[in-house]
């Protein structure tokens, strides 16, 4: 449980590296959080125009994710999933920015990776199809989030299972703002400027 402990607090840590935030300072683009969506993911880092910028946004938040989780596994089960999960709880709520983070897509990717690959496959190909016919990442990922516990109970993978269900529950919750714009039509599409 030691070990878990300590994977949870560095798993964190990582998680809490807001990428999306400094890679906008660093390419020149200013603040995301004053555009778009005010998310720092690579969603609303796509709002900038600039597509490299959101691609290494999108690479940095899921590594994130996956680095931790792969470090934790020589511990075992427990650590690795505790490393993932603080890894997303850092993401979502990090010290450096008053608690308040992104809402978890591409770190929860970056975590199915080293925790379950087949879960990372399952979430990318569900992703994937949504964004390609409804043009909605927030809908993509709501459904992609949906689909993969499920996945992992009918596969029997449990710790899977359960992890899983705890980061799709967190990830609707900071999707709250848009299911509703989801709903009232108001949502806005992948690579629309803010
Ligand atoms: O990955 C986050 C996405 O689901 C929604 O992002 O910026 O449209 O709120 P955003």
């Amino acid at each position: 449980l030691g070990a878990a402990l300590i994977a949870l607090i560095i798993g964190y840590l990582f998680g809490t590296i807001p990428t999306g935030l400094l890679l906008g300072r660093a390419f020149g683009l200013g603040d995301i959080r004053k555009i778009g969506s005010g998310n720092i993911g690579a969603t609303n880092a796509l709002r900038t125009g600039n597509k490299l910028m959101a691609f290494l946004t999108l690479l940095g938040d899921a590594l994130k994710g996956t680095l931790p989780v792969l470090i934790a596994w020589r511990f075992g089960v427990l650590p690795a999933a505790a490393a993932g999960l603080g890894a997303f709880l850092g993401h979502l709520f990090p010290v450096w920015l008053g608690f308040k983070g992104g809402k978890g897509v591409a770190t929860y990717l970056g975590v199915l990776l080293g925790f379950a690959p087949w879960g990372f496959v399952v979430f990318a190909v569900s992703w994937l199809l949504v964004a390609f016919v409804t043009r909605y990442s927030s809908l993509a990922a709501l459904t992609a989030t949906v689909i993969v516990p499920l996945f992992f109970l009918l596969m029997g993978q449990r710790e899977a299972a359960l992890l899983a269900a705890l980061l799709t529950i967190l990830v609707f919750l900071r999707h709250k703002t848009n299911i509703s714009r989801l709903l009232n039509g108001a949502e806005g599409k992948i690579g629309a400027k803010g």
